[in-house]
């Protein structure tokens, strides 16, 4: 009986959820036709207007009237293209024609963390709602296309715009650039993913030739422009300054035709960086779609200065004498009217928002989630902010803003909180006594002396000491245009910390950079935790996670070499890095960043996927699904992970994969999967992280295809690079 109405039960169900199933296929595939529709009707459209448009029109549509728009159509009602740095908050309004600030009151934005710490919170979830109110920021401030994200690949430890990036590894840029751009585009806003490609050093950037091999192109270089083409579906793309194999990237036919427009079927809008176009037969050739920034006469007064761009007059001349076909113009002004219809065009697009407590709220998350816990001895962190402790705050960085300088990613916040301001609103009941220590300015050696002995004096009599410091948007720091020149602390800082170590055991360091530095002091003080450049909310995330409000959770988006020569782009000499001023070759191929460290056994100081927390972690059970998987499978890697401590908090379980005994050279292991899970303290929670099996392909230079393998692998899962917790055997046949 019991069993007769348990079958009819299930029967009930079964037919529910078969009812369920049918009507969400019903609704995707009508979604889809939708799509499918709405699609051709704006072809359609475009198809007519470019019937109504003069050759005129449409050449200076393929190049910029000011500095950051592009040309429209007054008499069609076809809109200018309005463009705006850049990947960490929109940048304030530019003089129509020249590189000086309009100095508008209203465009104060908030300031969302540098994309290094974005990365370092290993949790997509969060770029998404980082994208969501960047684009809204966007949408608000009336632009169409925003200059960013930058997905280069950290290569060098000197790239003096690392910190705009998402760190050395291909398969996390790929994993957090896509709900980044999701997240930007919903608002109507094209995202433009930079700097297409190779661009990975500000040496010589304009110029400099980078030879790579394929293998290194398609594993390392390509797969985070590939996810936010493809996967993202960016509405444009940025060319890079720099060459690949001998064609500026902006008008590159491997990059731009064989690899972007056929291979990944872009259908957007290719954009030079500013002045990256150099050739007229290759820009109209070689895939360029709207060149900008290329140097105008400077001079308003002459109609249309921007007329002697290479995609201009020249253009024109070759199309009017037939020497150039009028289908080639087209195919550029279609995709270019396809990003109106997505953007300015698009009657359904929202408002957007600005400086709202959303905005702040998603700058604190992001910031709090990316500061990385590097050392915590004897677990001098978190300190109690209830206690009175005498506090000493030490270092330029502790009130130097951040949101200024770099180059074009700086920002007019609306608000910064500086991470002195953050202690002491936190540390209500401390004296916390403040001491620049060192200076980035010009000082006379007796002043320097004098910032130093002051700043001990300070630290001898304090109970606990936090430095901060590390490096700045300066020139040669972490700043566009230029590289830094070394790779410790600049302005004495080393000699400082060690100095104040001397008279106070307990000193924190905290580093806000987006680069690795050197760390000679790593054994002379407590604590040590990597911040990034946090934007409006820094000084409150840095407060939060040093009294513990926030356990920290970051993990390291790139490798800490102990010396810039245990890095592999420095290994190789000068003609790896920086060039010899024409050609540079990336002579460590696909061993960059962790890969190298652990394929040459060089270890690091601190490792990529690395980072503590307040609480504590176990992994257990740590299974994969099968033994044996065939090369179009799906790998099911499972374990359970326990809150051994006394806080809650969240741990990153990485799954790397290395292949055994390879025909071809590998790195010993490779990130293919994490997943980023909050644990109540003594809480046990089972996680499962799917690996598509030809995900584990290698770019085979011999077919010019992804070619997986057959033959033994090793799943490496733990909670960093150097720290596995269980090597599992697999075969894939
Ligand atoms: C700069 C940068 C690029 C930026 C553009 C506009 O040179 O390389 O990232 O978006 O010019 O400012």
């Amino acid at each position: 009986m019991i069993v007769n109405y348990m079958i009819s039960i299930s029967k009930k169900s079964l037919i529910k959820i078969l009812i369920l199933s049918v009507f969400i296929l019903c609704i995707t595939s009508l979604k889809a036709q939708s799509l499918n529709e709405i699609d051709k009707a704006i072809t359609i459209k475009i198809d007519s207007i470019i019937t109504l448009l003069t050759v005129e029109e449409k050449i200076a549509m393929c190049h910029a009237q000011s500095k950051f728009s592009s040309t429209g159509v007054p008499r069609l009602g076809v809109p200018e293209l309005w463009m705006s740095d850049g990947p960490h908050g929109i940048r304030a309004e530019m003089n129509w024609d020249n590189w000086n600030y309009a100095n508008w009151t209203n465009d104060y934005i908030t300031a969302f963390p540098a994309l290094t710490c974005l990365a370092a919170t290993f949790n997509p979830a969060l770029s998404k709602d980082y994208g969501v109110s960047l684009g809204e920021e966007a949408r608000y401030r009336k632009k169409d296309v925003l200059l960013g994200p930058g997905v280069n690949i950290y290569r060098t430890p000197l790239n003096g715009r690392n910190f705009e990036y998402m760190g050395e590894d291909p398969f996390l840029a790929s994993t957090m650039v896509v709900p980044y751009i999701h997240g930007v585009q919903q608002s109507g806003v094209a995202t433009c993913v930079k700097h297409y490609a190779l661009n990975n050093q500000e040496h010589s950037r304009g110029h400099i030739n980078v030879e790579v091999s394929d293998r290194a192109l398609h594993e390392i270089y390509l797969p985070a422009f590939k996810a936010a083409i493809i996967d993202g579906e960016s509405w444009s793309i940025m060319g890079a300054y720099n060459k690949f194999r001998g064609e500026h990237c902006c008008h590159n036919q491997i990059l731009l035709n064989d690899i972007l427009k056929d291979k990944w079927r872009f259908d957007g809008v290719v954009i030079s960086d500013w002045g990256g176009t150099h050739d007229t037969d290759q820009s109209i050739y070689n895939g360029l779609d709207i060149e900008m920034g290329t140097p105008s006469n400077n001079n308003i007064s002459k109609r249309f200065p921007y007329n002697n761009n290479f995609l201009g007059q020249s253009f024109l001349d070759k199309i009017i004498s037939g020497q150039v076909k009028e289908s080639i113009l087209d195919d550029k002004v279609k995709r270019i009217l396809r990003l109106m219809y997505r953007t300015s065009l698009n009657k359904d697009r929202p408002f957007g928002s600005i400086n709202n407590k959303a905005h702040s709220n998603t700058a604190y998350k992001v910031a709090t989630e990316g500061i990385v816990l590097l050392k915590n001895k004897n677990t001098l962190l978190p300190i109690d902010n209830s206690s009175d402790l005498t506090i000493a705050v030490i270092g330029e960085n502790a009130t130097k803003s951040m949101t200024t300088g770099g180059g074009s990613s700086e920002l007019k916040a609306a608000n910064e909180v500086s991470p002195l301001k953050g202690l002491r609103k936190r540390f209500k009941n401390a004296n916390i006594i403040y001491s620049l220590g060192y200076s980035s300015e010009n000082k006379t050696k007796k002043d320097k002396l004098n910032l130093k002995k002051e700043a001990i004096s300070i630290a001898k009599t304090a109970d606990v000491v936090f430095f901060i410091g590390g490096l700045n948007k300066n020139n040669s720091q972490d700043s566009e245009g230029a590289d830094r020149q070394h790779y410790n602390l600049p302005y004495n800082q080393d000699e400082l910390i060690e100095s104040i170590a001397k008279v106070n055991k307990n000193t924190v360091v905290v580093l806000i950079s987006g680069n690795a530095v050197s760390m000679p002091w790593r054994n002379k003080v407590m604590s040590i935790v990597q911040s990034w450049y946090l934007g409006s909310e820094a000084g409150n995330a840095i407060a939060s996670v040093l009294n513990g409000e926030v356990n920290p959770s970051g993990k390291l988006p790139f490798s800490f070499p102990k010396k810039l020569s245990d890095n592999a782009a420095h290994f190789y000499g000068k003609l790896s890095y920086p060039g010899n001023g024409e050609t540079q070759y990336y002579k460590e191929d696909i061993l960059v960043g962790y890969r190298w460290h652990d394929t040459k056994s060089i270890k690091p100081e601190f490792a990529f996927g690395y980072g503590m927390t307040y609480t504590s972690f176990k992994l257990s059970n740590i299974i994969s699904d099968k033994k044996t998987y065939n090369s179009v499978g799906t790998i099911k890697i499972s374990c359970k992970v326990k809150n051994t401590g006394d806080v809650t908090g969240k741990e990153v379980i990485q799954v790397y994969v290395g292949k055994k005994n390879s025909k071809v050279k590998r790195a010993l292991k490779e990130l293919k999967g994490f997943k980023k899970i909050s644990i109540l303290k003594g809480g046990l929670e089972k996680i499962e992280i799917k690996i598509a099996v030809d995900k584990l392909a290698f770019y085979d230079e011999k077919i010019s295809d992804w070619n997986v393998e057959k033959g033994d692998y090793i799943i490496y899962v733990g909670n960093s690079s150097d720290n596995i917790s269980k090597q599992i055997p697999i075969t894939i046949i």
